[in-house]
């Protein structure tokens, strides 16, 4: 496929794991070095070439809606100080010309299902892609990869996969598929929910870059509530059928928790300096 045209950012989420971080600030804008994880979703979907954006927020986070926001004031200030690379940073949250944001209220935090069910109004035809922002995937872009990958005429849902070490595996959606290869798409006959290590099918985790057949917002209508009483998007993937695991090039950092979010600073201000270092070779 080459381009996406719907990208769902589901961010209503209480992200309770880091409280008090976000008891005032939303998870999605916590900084990661320099820069808000919205800011990375943003710019990866924009790179699949996504033209509408629908954020699916809650109403006790409007500080998501408001960064989308231009900031005249402040713009023009640090216009007037002829600080362009400052004015550069803060212009980066406008959408480009041709690219829309729809912001949906998920009033009740029923789960990633419902969240991404809140969406189907706004969603434009075709498969849509599901980006969650507190998985920061750095390097190539996860979701233009996806893109590239993904045949909407064999495929179903194309879902990011990591290798995860056997412990772990109870905390991820577990692809049952043959892994042993080397290969980039991989079919899959089902998921298995959070399984324990003796019944774990793969070592292959799902993580959040999702590509979806639109059939999705049908079957998450009549999808029930599943582990933890919520609306679960990969019990509707399941059921769905047609499921490809996705081996992602990029550097995962699951940003939900405290460690995650250090680790993923630290490998931003490594890249922050390369960069540095480059443009004073130059
Ligand atoms: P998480 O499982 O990380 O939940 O959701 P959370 O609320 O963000 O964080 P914790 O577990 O309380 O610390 C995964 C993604 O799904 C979104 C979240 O915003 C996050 O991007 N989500 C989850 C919703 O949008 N709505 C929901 O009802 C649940």
């Amino acid at each position: 496929m080459d381009r996406l045209h719907t990208v769902i950012l589901p961010v209503a989420g209480l992200g309770t794991r880091m409280l008090p971080a976000t008891k005032v600030t939303p998870k999605e804008l916590l900084p990661v070095y320099d820069t808000p994880l919205l800011q990375f979703a943003i710019d990866e979907a924009l790179a699949a070439g996504a033209r509408r954006i629908i954020l699916i927020s809650h109403p006790d986070k409007p500080a998501l809606a408001e960064y989308f926001e231009p900031n005249d004031d402040l713009e023009r200030k640090l216009a007037d100080a002829n600080k362009a690379d400052l004015l550069d940073a803060v212009r980066a949250s406008r959408l480009p010309d041709g690219v829309e944001l729809s912001v949906v209220m998920q009033e009740e935090q029923l789960g990633l299902g419902h969240a991404v069910l809140c969406a189907a109004e706004n969603a434009e035809d075709g498969p849509v892609g599901v980006l969650l922002p507190d998985d920061l995937i750095l390097g190539a872009p996860c979701l233009a990869e996806m893109t590239e990958a993904y045949d909407p005429s064999a495929m179903r849902s194309l879902v990011a996969a990591q290798e995860v070490p056997h412990q772990h595996v109870s905390r991820y959606g577990i692809f049952d598929c043959d892994d042993t290869g080397a290969g980039t798409v991989l079919p899959a006959a089902r998921f298995v929910e959070k399984p324990s290590v003796q019944e774990a099918p793969s070592r292959l985790a799902a993580v959040g870059r999702y590509i979806i057949d639109q059939a999705i917002f049908d079957v998450l209508r009549n999808t029930g509530r599943g582990a933890g009483g919520e609306i679960q998007l990969t019990d509707a993937i399941a059921q769905l059928g047609g499921i490809h695991a996705f081996r992602f090039s990029g550097e995962r950092h699951d940003c939900g928790n405290r460690d995650g979010l250090v680790d993923a600073t630290l490998a931003v201000q490594r890249l922050r300096k390369q960069v540095n270092l480059r443009v004073a070779a130059e």
